[in-house]
């Protein structure tokens, strides 16, 4: 089975979604990491209580972004992971180390993107009065945010909705598509060849969402 390394920075419920997958056979990988960049994440917890090998890579004061990613890509040699899955891990990575992972890499970000990269996007797409929000999971490239969507999952935004209940709607889909992504990764089905997402052949549409 394809080796998969999982990058956390907190409460790791996309992790979760991933061992879960796994135990029950919706998907086949070899969980060969958790890396956490705080020695506080509870992601470290769920990964001790499932036999995965466990590790934190926590910044140094003053830590060049480039010496940081460099252990962390070391830890990453040293398990020899084929895939690296950014679940909620809070930290730009180097061009350099997304430039020598390409094609490797996927995260999930809580907005339909291109739609909101970066930070609070449920409060923006509350503040925005959108009346759809979601869930994108994409190949990460050097451009934060903007790499090709593999897999979009919408929700409705309720007049109601507060941040806690918008993003708890958006959770649960997130641990739908995240597996699923996984799951192609592993297989060998998606690939990432010539700035695009390539399922089974097909070109994905690219920034899709308008
Ligand atoms: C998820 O909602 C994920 O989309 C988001 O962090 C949360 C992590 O939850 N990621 C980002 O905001 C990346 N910029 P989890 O730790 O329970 O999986």
């Amino acid at each position: 089975p394809a080796r998969i390394a999982v990058l956390i920075s907190g409460h790791g419920s996309n992790l979760q979604a991933i061992i879960d997958a796994n135990t029950i056979g919706n998907i086949d990988v070899e969980l060969v990491a958790v890396i956490a960049n705080k020695a506080n994440a509870y992601g470290l917890q769920r990964a001790a209580k499932h036999h995965i090998p466990a590790h934190t890579v926590e910044a140094k004061p003053g830590e060049t972004r480039e010496c940081y990613d460099a252990r962390l890509q070391a830890v990453l040699d040293d398990c020899q992971a084929d895939f690296i899955v950014l679940a909620g891990f809070m930290r730009i990575l180097s061009d350099a180390f997304v430039e020598r992972n390409l094609g490797k890499m996927v995260n999930i970000h809580p907005s339909l993107l291109p739609l909101y990269p970066g930070l609070n996007t449920h409060q923006k797409a509350i503040d925005n009065g959108d009346s759809i929000h979601g869930a994108s999971v994409h190949f990460v490239t050097p451009k934060l945010d903007s790499g090709p969507i593999i897999l979009q999952a919408q929700v409705p935004v309720f007049a109601e909705d507060d941040i806690e209940s918008l993003a708890a709607r958006v959770h649960t889909q997130e641990h739908t598509i995240y597996p699923l992504v996984v799951h192609w990764l592993s297989q060998g089905r998606l690939h990432y060849q010539g700035g695009h997402a390539v399922l089974d052949g097909q070109v994905l549409a690219s920034q899709g969402y308008a």
